[in-house]
């Protein structure tokens, strides 16, 4: 597990803290382990009828949150926070004095990601396997603009370019609650600058967001959260060089391990 903690410079709200975690473990070991973590409210998310890998994801995903939440609010216990999907399936944390804080989680099998937030700064996040026999989909859910901005400014292998833009959309998805429920050109990448984690995006509908993209191995992720002048992002470089070795950890691990 490795936690991050974000510094976030809001003039609106004064400084504030968001924390980005990276987790990853076997089903067996998070069933093992879940009395530690999970809240009663959780628990029955966990049916018989679920399939292993979507209760390994239900799993993951709410351990890499509540570590973010652990790093956040060390004072709070992660079992007396429950985070439950509300209408539209997106998290909703309850619980504890958790004075509106907010959670965004991403699963890629044994691999999650999470990001908590205070609620004045809304925040989402993803994460994808790279996998090569995507190209042909993921070149259909880019615009030639996106796919020509990106190849300027990074050189690596289509699929990793490709799965890096398609993280960066469902990111803004979910920061925006939407989910992938809209014409994808709504959520099209803009501009493309290079800066640590890998590089910086803005969006072409949404000017009020910032995406931050990293990726490892054969793992891509995105962070998105508002932009300068709203917020600004204080993380020094090497701080997101030893997350993304983390992320890169992860991607060399077996699926089992
Ligand atoms: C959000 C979405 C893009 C995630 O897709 P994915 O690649 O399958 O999964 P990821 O692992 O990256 O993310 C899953 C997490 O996204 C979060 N999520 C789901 N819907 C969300 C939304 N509308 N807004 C923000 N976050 C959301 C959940 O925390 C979920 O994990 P959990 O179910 O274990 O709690 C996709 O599920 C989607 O488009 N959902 C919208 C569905 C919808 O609007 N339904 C309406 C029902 S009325």
């Amino acid at each position: 597990m490795r936690s991050l903690h974000l510094g976030l410079d809001a003039p609106r709200t004064g400084p504030r803290q968001a924390v980005l975690a990276l987790a990853s473990a076997p089903l067996d070991w998070l069933d093992a382990h879940r009395g530690g973590f999970l809240h009663a409210d959780e628990e029955v998310l966990l049916t018989d009828r679920l399939h292993a890998r979507r209760r390994h994801g239900v799993l993951i995903g709410r351990y890499a949150a509540k570590c973010a939440l652990a790093a956040l609010r060390p004072d709070l216990d992660p079992r007396s926070l429950a985070i439950r999907p509300g209408v539209l399936e997106q998290p909703v944390l309850s619980g504890g004095s958790i004075d509106n804080l907010g959670i965004s989680l991403s699963h890629a099998g044994p691999v999650a990601v999470a990001v908590a937030f205070p609620e004045a700064c809304p925040m989402g996040i993803d994460l994808e396997r790279i996998r090569p026999a995507n190209v042909a989909l993921l070149t259909r859910q880019t615009t030639a603009a996106e796919r020509r901005n990106l190849a300027t400014r990074l050189d690596a292998p289509e699929a990793e370019r490709l799965t890096r833009l398609w993280c960066l959309k469902e990111a803004l998805s979910k920061a925006l609650r939407c989910g992938l429920t809209v014409p994808l050109e709504l959520l099209a990448v803009g501009s493309v600058e290079a800066r640590p984690p890998g590089f910086g995006v803005t969006f072409a509908n949404f000017a009020q967001y910032q995406g931050l993209s990293l990726a490892a191995g054969d793992l891509a992720a995105a962070l998105v959260l508002p932009r300068p002048p709203a917020v600004t992002l204080a993380v020094e470089p090497a701080e997101w060089e030893s997350f993304r070795q983390a992320l890169a950890d992860a991607a060399a691990r077996e699926p089992g391990e």
